[in-house]
């Protein structure tokens, strides 16, 4: 059997994978979202950079095969098949999971078992070490036999969780990952010369991905892959895009960014994950309200995940605190605001029914994204008038 024609997937939270897939044509490739997966035209000698600049995926995933299996002989058949050899080493540490949607097969725990006896079986043949242990002791390879309608998709995990970018060893008690701000900077219109303020910081996360955006630093710089000890991949293609993400951060590039909490426990915190991801200077954490936001300049993006009322707060004071926000903000129009959260009634606490708001997953909770969008900024290229003769 013929490894599949589409050979990578993106993985997203639901909701933002049209974000994946711009990202993904951004960069050059063409992909097609399919059951909220992003199917990736590329190649392998294209996990390293995908891996390196993607920052809204959970994860890259490299598809060995899809086909259809109703019975376990055709699961069996169809796995036993894969050129595993061509991609695994005899030492390879692999795992085998398993998902279940819609079909036949859905005993995920036999699916699993199948699936690893057709590997062994495969690796024993291929490498002529029948009846031998496999040692397992090499590069990781964690494999998943996905079933939905009946077709099995088995795939590779090239990256491990893409949101641990590496700088937030230390968070908040209800940090955002760091895939879902990316997406939600990505949903602004911010611009790199403006100022974003994010005024609930907690950890940072929002101010920090902010500063690395605004300075183009691919968001896996600082991490590692499982596909970096793969021998299938050349050494080289990882390189390539090592050297392609220290060719394009702008390290010293001057932003607006501010990261503000009112507890000042927290913008430590913040304060220390930025020094970890090496943006401390782009980033004024301030310790405040954020009810008492003066912004200086006309025009600018406020940011936030402010409290949801689900820890210590009471609704009263959640209210009062959407109100207070609410009537601050408005007094600032040049100032496009988006705000995060799972309390239905937002928008009557805030003051204003928003201009789109857009259904998110915070981990678990669904959230609403509500977006008020402010007065748009002049363009003295666009819109200055011509001058008259
Ligand atoms: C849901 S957490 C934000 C988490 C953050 N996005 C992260 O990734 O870590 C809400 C934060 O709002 C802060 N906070 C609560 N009331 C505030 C207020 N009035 N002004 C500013 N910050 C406040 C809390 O201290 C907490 O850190």
């Amino acid at each position: 059997m013929q490894m599949a024609k589409r050979k990578l997937i993106a993985t997203a939270a639901m909701g933002i994978e049209a974000l994946v897939a711009k990202e993904v044509r951004d960069l050059g490739y063409m992909c097609e979202v399919e059951n909220g997966r992003i199917y990736i035209d590329a190649e392998m000698e294209d996990i390293p950079r995908l891996n390196m600049w993607l920052r809204t995926a959970d994860r890259v995933k490299l598809v060995v095969a899809e086909f259809k299996a109703t019975t376990f002989t055709e699961l069996f058949d169809g796995v036993v098949a894969l050129p595993w050899t061509d991609l695994m080493p005899w030492d390879a540490a692999f795992t085998v999971d398993g998902r279940s949607v819609k079909s036949k097969l859905f005993s995920i725990r036999d699916c699993q078992k199948i699936t690893e006896k057709a590997i062994v079986e495969a690796m024993q043949r291929g490498y002529r070490k029948e009846g031998e242990w496999l040692p397992k002791s090499g590069a990781k390879f964690p494999i998943e036999v996905a079933l939905l309608k009946d077709v099995a998709t088995i795939t590779i995990d090239t990256s491990g969780p893409l949101h641990r970018r590496g700088y937030r060893e230390l968070h908040s008690q209800a940090p955002l990952k760091e895939t879902m701000a990316a997406a939600m900077i990505q949903l602004t219109n911010w611009r790199p010369d403006m100022p974003f303020y994010d005024v609930f910081t907690g950890s940072g996360t929002l101010a920090i991905e902010a500063a690395m955006i605004g300075r183009n630093i691919a968001p896996g710089i600082n991490r590692e892959y499982f596909a970096q000890d793969w021998t299938c991949i050349p050494k080289k293609a990882w390189y390539a895009a090592i050297n392609e993400a220290n060719e394009k951060a702008e390290w010293d590039k001057p932003l607006k960014i501010y990261g503000i909490d009112l507890d000042p426990r927290m913008v430590k915190l913040a304060k220390d994950n930025a020094e970890l991801a090496d943006v401390r200077d782009a980033i004024t954490f301030v310790h405040s309200d954020a009810a008492a936001l003066k912004p200086k300049e006309e025009y600018g993006v406020i940011i936030g995940n402010p409290p949801y009322g689900e820890r210590l707060q009471s609704e009263e004071e959640i209210i009062d605190l959407y109100e207070r926000i609410g009537e601050q903000y408005a007094k600032y129009p040049g100032y496009s605001v988006y705000m995060l959260t799972s309390y239905e009634d937002f928008e009557k606490a805030y003051g204003r029914p928003a201009t789109k708001r857009r259904k998110l997953y915070n981990g678990n909770i669904e959230t609403q994204y509500y977006q008020y969008f402010g007065k748009r900024r002049p363009r003295p290229d666009r819109d200055a008038k011509p001058k008259s003769e």
